[in-house]
């Protein structure tokens, strides 16, 4: 049990079997982007663990970079948008996997898609540590998945309850 201001976690998924899955991951990724060099772009700031542990395990030639999302703003248009910051790289005909802590609703990847896809890269792939198939509302095709689990509220490894946890080595939930 671990408790982040008001609230008691319980241990969910351990750090080994994080690592375990994680290396599993990049295998896969090793194997579909052979003889290519693929162009990382890992959200932050809950995917920072993920990211590392991940291209650790991956030995092929490739760039790593890292873009925030900003709070949502809205616009009359479009309504609720979130804008990528940080890039600076061009996207065109670069084979790019965007790096996510967590795909809920699927809203926030959903955008971030639409956009990334605008820059004109070759292919996009998502690796995502964790997916909550229950809570989704836009369908997103996601290659690599760490674990998908049920839907309630998880920190640790990369993943904040209000700004607290990330530091967390393993997995913790929010008991129903
Ligand atoms: P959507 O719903 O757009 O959400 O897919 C994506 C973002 O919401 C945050 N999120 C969580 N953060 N524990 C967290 O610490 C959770 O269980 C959780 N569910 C969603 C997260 O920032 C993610 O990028
Ligand atoms: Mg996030």
């Amino acid at each position: 049990m671990i408790t982040i201001h008001d609230k008691t976690f319980t241990p969910f998924i351990s750090q080994e079997t994080i690592e375990n899955r994680i290396a599993e991951l990049a295998s896969q990724i090793n194997t579909d982007y052979e003889g290519r060099k693929p162009f990382f772009l890992v959200v932050l700031n809950g995917a920072f663990l993920f990211a590392s542990e991940l291209v650790k395990n991956i030995p092929l030639s490739c760039e790593i970079t890292f873009v925030r999302l900003s709070s949502y703003s809205q616009t009359e248009s479009t309504g609720k948008v979130r804008q990528i910051i940080g890039l600076e790289e061009t996207l065109t005909d670069r084979d790019v996997i965007i790096i996510e802590d967590i795909v809920d609703t699927g809203l926030t990847m959903h955008q971030l898609l639409q956009q990334i896809s605008d820059l004109g890269p070759n292919s996009i792939e998502i690796a995502t540590l964790l997916h909550k198939p229950d809570a989704i509302k836009k369908p997103i095709d996601l290659r690599y998945v760490g674990f998908e689990i049920p839907n309630r509220f998880v920190v640790g490894y990369g993943l904040d309850y209000d700004g607290l946890g990330r530091n967390l080595d393993a997995l913790y939930v929010l008991p129903e």
